[in-house]
């Protein structure tokens, strides 16, 4: 059975349609004919979480989301980073074997950089590429369920295994990432202009409170130059009619939605309405699982705990391969 890998960053306590669309509905879907890993990623998280109460929170939550949404702890192994030392171990290890220059054109660092903001960048956030490869290359996965965003960490990883197979010989597995389809890959956020993040916070959440979700959805952009609702609307690029596409399961409301759009025959808000409508239905189940699974504070760290356990013999194995090739 081939072997799938991905991680999440626990650095906010709610998922938003970005998260979901982009990464972690293939990821579930994948657990049917995979051997699937997913961790928590929590010490990439200490790039920007500060504070203990905050980490342990944004860590149970994201754990209850995933299995509200449909992650079986049967067939997955889901686990914590920080539970398996192997981790940071191998990317002492890799950060040997990747020049600088390659980290430096790391989207997220590059990005600081042009921002001016290169002095306050803390060294995890430039290191971050590193560890992941070593998250990545522990388990020789074949793929890498992620979103667009990550696939220039998907090449460095690839890099950095490909320098260390050429000097020692083959042991890494070159992991391919698992993209969705087109228009999920990077989900355009609420603001009509970047990709939904929530550190921009133009995001639709999935488990927030109904009232947050509906100001997130009436709230989202649509077509700007579109002034009355009379006016022939734009469809194409147009969140609201994306996010329809993904959550309304009735695709003639969402047909004739569109067309009488076009000839200017319906206002924004009736849109908007139907697609709060469509995404309760699309995530009433989850939603009401995550209630009932919140009454169960155990469950989390029991689930953790066989993770661990199943992912350390794995990462153990990796990590001792590496260390016998290279003389450690
Ligand atoms: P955020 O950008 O909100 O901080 P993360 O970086 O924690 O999200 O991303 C978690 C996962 O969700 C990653 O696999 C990422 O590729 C995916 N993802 C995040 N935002 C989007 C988006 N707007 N479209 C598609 N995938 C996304
Ligand atoms: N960088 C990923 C994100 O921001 C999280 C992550 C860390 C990850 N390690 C990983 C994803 C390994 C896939 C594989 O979403």
């Amino acid at each position: 059975m081939k072997r799938v890998l991905s991680g999440i960053k626990p650095s906010s306590d709610s998922l938003h349609l970005g998260n979901y669309f982009g990464a972690i509905k293939q990821q579930i879907e994948l657990q049917a004919n995979y051997q699937c890993f997913f961790f928590i990623a929590d010490l990439h998280a200490l790039t920007t979480v500060h504070s203990k109460e905050e980490l342990q929170k944004n860590i149970r939550n994201i754990i209850l989301d995933y299995l509200a949404l449909g992650l079986d702890p049967e067939k997955v192994t889901f686990f914590r980073q920080s539970d398996i030392p192997a981790h940071p171990y191998l990317a002492v290890i890799l950060s040997n074997f990747i020049p600088l220059g390659l980290l430096k054109r790391a989207h997220a660092y590059k990005d600081k950089v042009a921002k001016g903001e290169e002095s306050s960048v803390n060294a995890g956030l430039f290191y971050y590429p590193v560890l992941m490869a070593a998250d990545i290359l522990l388990y020789k996965p074949t793929y890498v369920p992620v979103g667009e965003d990550q696939i220039q960490h998907l090449e460095i990883t690839r890099d950095i295994a490909e320098r260390f197979n050429k000097l020692y010989g083959q042991t890494f597995p070159l992991p391919q990432p698992f993209l969705p389809k087109k228009e999920s890959r990077r989900l355009i956020g609420t603001d009509g202009k970047k990709k939904m993040s929530k550190s921009i916070g133009n995001i639709i959440s999935i488990f927030a409170p109904e009232e947050v979700i509906k100001k997130q959805i009436m709230n989202s952009y649509t077509d700007p130059q579109r002034i009355h609702p009379t006016d022939p609307g734009r469809v194409e690029g147009n969140p609201v009619f994306i996010y329809h596409h993904l959550v309304n399961k009735n695709k003639e409301e969402v047909a004739e939605l569109e067309a009488r759009y076009r000839q200017g025959k319906v206002g924004d808000v009736e849109v908007k309405e139907k697609l709060y409508r469509a995404f309760m239905d699309y995530f009433g189940p989850a939603r009401k699982r995550r209630k009932k699974l919140s009454s169960k504070p155990q469950l989390t760290e029991e689930i953790l705990l066989q993770g661990k356990k199943k992912a350390s013999q794995l990462a153990e194995k990796t990590l001792a391969e590496v260390k016998e090739k290279i003389g450690l």
